[in-house]
């Protein structure tokens, strides 16, 4: 368990379950093909991947990250924060959380997309030191 300032960061318990779905989906991250209860249920507590939730000093989950690797890169997903705990450091942490996450684990590169909708938080990754990366993501629904 991780405290920074104001801010629990903790793995994913079933009791957030809710709270975790709201918050995604309060932040435009669940579009009509994603199903967030399967997501965390693939994800969560798992070897190879991690949902991370952030509680505010309420004790309200706010923040979150789905963390993973597959054997060769890293990822993060679901990268929230409730619309009233922005501007906090709190995405920052945990972005930090996330990579920390997958640097335990000897990955040695983290990666994330952002939907062509959502262009306007690239600065806040390349502010943390992220880059954007020229390539082509292919998909096949399976
Ligand atoms: C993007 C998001 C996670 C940022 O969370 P946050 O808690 O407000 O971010 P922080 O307070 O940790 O900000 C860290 C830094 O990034 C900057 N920043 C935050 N949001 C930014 C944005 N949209 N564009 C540019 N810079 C931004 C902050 O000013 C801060 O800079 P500073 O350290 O120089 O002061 C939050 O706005 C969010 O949940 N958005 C909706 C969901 C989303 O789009 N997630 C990403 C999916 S790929």
């Amino acid at each position: 368990m991780d405290t920074t300032e104001s801010l629990t960061i903790r793995p994913f318990d079933a009791g957030d379950r809710a709270a975790v779905i709201a918050l995604w989906r309060a932040c435009g991250l669940v579009v009509p093909h994603n199903d967030p209860d399967a997501d965390i249920d693939r994800a969560a507590g798992r070897a190879n991947s991690d949902v991370l939730v952030g509680v505010t000093p309420d004790g309200r989950v706010a923040v979150s990250v789905m963390v993973g690797h597959d054997g060769h890169r890293g990822w993060l997903y679901y990268v929230a924060v409730a619309q009233d705990a922005r501007g906090r450091g709190h995405g920052r942490a945990m972005v930090a959380a996330g990579e920390e996450w997958l640097r335990a684990r000897g990955v040695p590169k983290a990666q994330l997309m952002i939907r062509d909708t959502n262009t306007a938080v690239r600065d806040f990754y390349a502010g943390l030191g992220w880059d954007a990366v020229p390539r082509t993501v292919m998909e096949r629904w399976l």
